[in-house]
């Protein structure tokens, strides 16, 4: 048995922050509070840093199998835990794509081998799977996964039938990527007739409009109501959308929605200095939308706070607009982006925390991790409000090697993490040793 114990931490937990030690006896949390410790316990001072359970990221593109050029499971896990997120919830559109159960089942073998923080996948829908859809079970995957809206990969859903299909059968969380493809494609069209390969990027939150992003998400809530299915709305980007969504607490909602970090930070006034490298889908858009988005946060309007960390290398970022793929790599500042924004006054610790890790713990139905109390795993991260974290190419460890924060001072700083009871990242430091991270458990729904 090995014991740690960490002492003098801000506990940032179940909307309270309370002065507090913690006790861990080999992969979990023992005890909250002071009291007698096991002969040999190892002791970390935290002098009053605050203590957040670790993130729990529910939309990560780890690009393995099949796209390793960009990303591994290795790297970006990697990436993830120097980051404070502890778990993360990884996408189908690799290649092949996750579409099966034994594609789910080839990526649990490499994540059993390979990945650095807890793991769990996404079976992807397709327009003929549905067999597949009713039967995987929560010991195989988080949820079904369905692009509403075509993106990175050949993997939209938009037979009709087949939506019905699986929003009538599916076991697990349905979570969808919104957007309305035929809109988009005409949107594109009239913009290559005026500017042939040379669209500005300006034009990007244009074509992948918000009326596109509305027709497919409200369609969406629509099928999900008739149905009564699980569904989970992922990256909101934009105001009329919220509309949407009841305002409560996630226990007991059945529709949920996400924000991902860059469309809170970010807004179309960003694309002049950071051009195609901020291109994704579904778009960035206005400085209302965002408004609009940290309200929706604050609120309780949105449920969960993710990334959608979606690396690509930056010789395929810096192609013309077209060819530029979507998506940007996030993981390794997103606890820093949302201490920053704390520090801006948007956002409380605890309201961070209620997104960012306990939320997205019980939609999933994680087990027995999310929050820190007692009997729980000990995945934990420490940060450092006073702190000041600089952004340098040379410390960003996505296989992709480049982070849109690259210059950028973000306030506070990732001080320790700890994964299942054992610190893996101390003062800037990946702690060397063995592979702590675990195949998360979901329960069954
Ligand atoms: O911008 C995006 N990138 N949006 C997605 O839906 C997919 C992602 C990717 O996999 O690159």
């Amino acid at each position: 048995m090995s014991s740690l114990q960490l002492v003098n931490a801000q506990l940032v937990n179940e909307g309270r922050i309370v002065a507090a030690d913690v006790l861990i006896r080999d992969e979990r949390i023992e005890r909250i509070g002071a009291g007698a410790v096991p002969k040999g316990t190892a002791t970390i001072d935290l002098r009053g840093l605050h203590l957040l359970p670790g993130l729990i990221d529910d939309q990560v593109h780890c690009r393995e199998p099949g796209l390793t050029h960009k990303a591994t499971l290795a790297t970006e896990s990697l990436a993830a835990l120097c980051g404070g997120v502890t778990s993360f919830l990884d996408m189908p559109n690799t290649q092949p794509p996750t579409t099966d159960r034994a594609a789910l089942a080839d990526k649990r073998r490499i994540a059993a081998a390979t990945c650095h923080v807890n793991y769990g996948f996404y079976l992807g829908a397709t327009n003929t799977n549905l067999e597949e859809i009713k039967r995987v079970g929560p010991a195989e995957a988080c949820g079904v996964k369905v692009f509403m809206g075509a993106s990175t990969g050949n993997m939209l859903v938009d037979d009709p039938a087949a939506l019905e299909g699986i929003f009538a059968s599916a076991r697990l969380p349905v979570a969808t990527h919104c957007e309305y493809s035929p809109l988009i494609f005409e949107n594109e069209k009239r913009y290559r007739e005026r500017y042939g390969e040379n669209v500005p990027i300006e034009a990007h939150p244009l074509i992948r409009s918000e009326e596109a992003c509305y027709r497919s998400s409200s369609f969406a809530v629509g099928l999900a109501k008739r149905h009564g299915t699980r569904l989970h709305v992922l990256h909101l980007t934009t105001a009329r959308e919220l509309d949407l969504f009841e305002r409560g607490p996630i226990e007991g909602k059945r529709i949920t929605a996400e924000v991902c970090t860059h469309h809170l930070w970010f807004d179309e006034s960003s694309y002049a200095t950071l051009g195609t490298k901020i291109k994704c889908n579904p778009a960035i858009k206005t400085s209302a939308d965002r408004a609009a988005l940290r309200l929706g946060v604050v609120e309780d309007r949105i449920d969960v706070i993710a990334t959608d960390h979606a690396p690509h290398t930056l010789a395929e970022k810096e192609r013309s607009y077209f060819e530029a793929p979507s998506g940007l790599p996030l993981v390794q500042h997103s606890l820093l982006m949302l201490l920053d924004q704390h520090a801006q006054g948007l956002f409380t610790l605890p309201n961070i925390v209620q997104k960012a890790a306990h939320n997205p713990a019980l939609l999933f139905g994680i087990a027995e991790r999310g929050f820190i109390r007692e009997g729980y795993y000990a995945d934990l991260v420490a940060v450092d409000l006073a702190a000041k974290t600089r952004v340098d190419a040379k410390q960003v460890l996505y296989k992709c090697g480049w982070s849109p924060f690259e210059g950028t001072e973000l306030r506070g700083r990732v001080v320790l993490t700890v994964l299942n009871g054992v610190p893996v990242f101390r003062d800037g430091q990946h702690i060397a040793g063995p592979r702590r991270a675990q195949a998360l458990q979901f329960k069954a729904r």
